[in-house]
């Protein structure tokens, strides 16, 4: 007895005693049965009723039992063919197993060999099935975690975004403002030595201020780029400088200060510099959302207990984590901040692009008292420091 009681039989057979006989065993068994008296016929009902097992005679006028299977498979490889062969057809028999007929009985149907073949037929019918299924089921999830990933980084963007115009600013109406003055003086075409020179300091100020903006624009074209992961060896030192720098003026909006503590001659991480870049903003976004009146936001990094390991930590001064949300903070769309503050995604990303470097995200934490996130990552192996 098959356990799923949907199953549907169809049988072929041009001779109609024999495709009663078989199909009122079947029915017996409890399958739902049709009928069809011969290839063609077989293959039509197979469209409209849409049968999981197909039981066919092999010899039939017209379209015989192998072409039948044939045009079975093509249709939909999930059906499960059993032929029945006259006694010592084997050639035929082993014609239909290399076309994936799941089985072969012989005639006369003998009613346990059927009942054998029926279910095995439906046995592996349910776990192709359950294969497809599942495998359809993992391409999804694998489409919802790079959909995750896109939409959190582009939250991330726009919150990174808008502080760096802010920072980009100030330095720029500092430049308009020396290139105002230079311009006036040389209108009066008196420039003299001592302007000249003053000149010179003005424009060194200009030089170091279109440097800094450039440089906070490109960490921000560095990180909006859709770019396919790519692991190398990530110099974390270098990683964090570049956080901090696109999160300065965030930080110092709400009297946050940084305090770095990354340990000197860290060997490089294996990683992916942009996604590790994104896990870390979010950190420090969570922590500077945490401190409200301010405080202080610790950017660690230190060699792992493991030799192998390196263990990059962000730590605040804030509110901490109640202990009845610390199991649910990673899962996606948790999130304590008001309608429009948070979307929860943040370490849900974190969560999942940490996993597929093999590294390993931990958080502790004390209402009140502020929370540390760790993250234990594998140090790169291929040697080289990277740039
Ligand atoms: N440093 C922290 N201190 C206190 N609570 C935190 C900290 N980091 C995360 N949390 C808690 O975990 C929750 C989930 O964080 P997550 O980054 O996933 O989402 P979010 O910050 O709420 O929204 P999003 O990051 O999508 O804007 C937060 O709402 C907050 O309650
Ligand atoms: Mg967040």
């Amino acid at each position: 007895m098959p356990d799923d009681n949907e199953l549907t039989v169809l049988v072929v057979d041009d001779e109609a005693d024999i495709r009663d006989v078989t199909a009122m065993a079947i029915a017996d068994a409890g399958y739902r049965v049709e009928t069809a008296a011969d290839g063609r016929q077989g293959i039509e009902r197979c469209r409209t009723i849409r049968p999981q097992i197909v039981v066919t005679d092999v010899r039939m006028p017209g379209l015989d039992g192998i072409q039948l299977l044939e045009a079975i498979k093509t249709f939909d490889p999930l059906i499960e063919v059993v032929v029945v062969t006259a006694f010592g057809e084997v050639d035929i028999a082993i014609q239909a197993l290399q076309r994936d007929a799941s089985d072969f009985i012989t005639k006369p149907i003998n009613h346990d060999a059927l009942m054998m073949a029926l279910q095995r037929a439906a046995g592996r019918h349910l776990t192709r099935r359950q294969l497809v299924e599942y495998t359809a089921q993992l391409e999804h999830t694998v489409e919802d975690q790079a959909r995750i990933l896109h939409q959190d980084k582009m939250m991330s963007l726009g919150r990174l975004a808008a502080s760096v115009v802010h920072e980009i600013n100030n330095p720029l109406s500092g430049i308009l403002n020396y290139c105002r003055l230079m311009l006036k003086i040389l209108q009066r075409g008196s420039a003299g030595q001592g302007d000249l020179e003053r000149f010179q300091g003005y424009l060194r100020l200009v030089e170091s201020e279109t440097d800094r903006c450039s440089q906070i624009v490109s960490g921000l074209l560095a990180f909006s780029r859709k770019s396919p992961p790519r692991f190398e060896a990530v110099d974390i030192a270098d990683l964090l400088e570049k956080c901090l720098r696109l999160s300065r003026h965030k930080m110092a909006l709400t009297n946050i200060d940084p305090v770095r503590q990354i340990d000197a001659g860290l060997p490089p991480v294996r990683g992916d510099f942009n996604q590790l870049q994104q896990c870390v903003i979010n950190l420090v976004f969570n922590a500077i959302d945490a401190m409200p009146e301010g405080g202080r936001i610790t950017i660690a990094a230190r060699r792992g207990a493991d030799p192998g390991r390196v263990t990059v930590s962000v730590g605040d001064t804030g509110i901490g984590i109640a202990p009845e949300n610390r199991a649910r903070i990673f899962e996606p769309f948790f999130t304590t901040k008001q309608t429009g503050h948070g979307t929860g995604l943040g370490l849900s990303t974190v969560f999942g692009i940490i996993d597929r470097h093999g590294g390993s995200v931990s958080v502790h934490s004390r209402p009140g008292e502020g929370a540390t996130f760790s993250l234990d990552l594998p140090v790169s192996t291929e040697g080289s420091g990277a740039g």
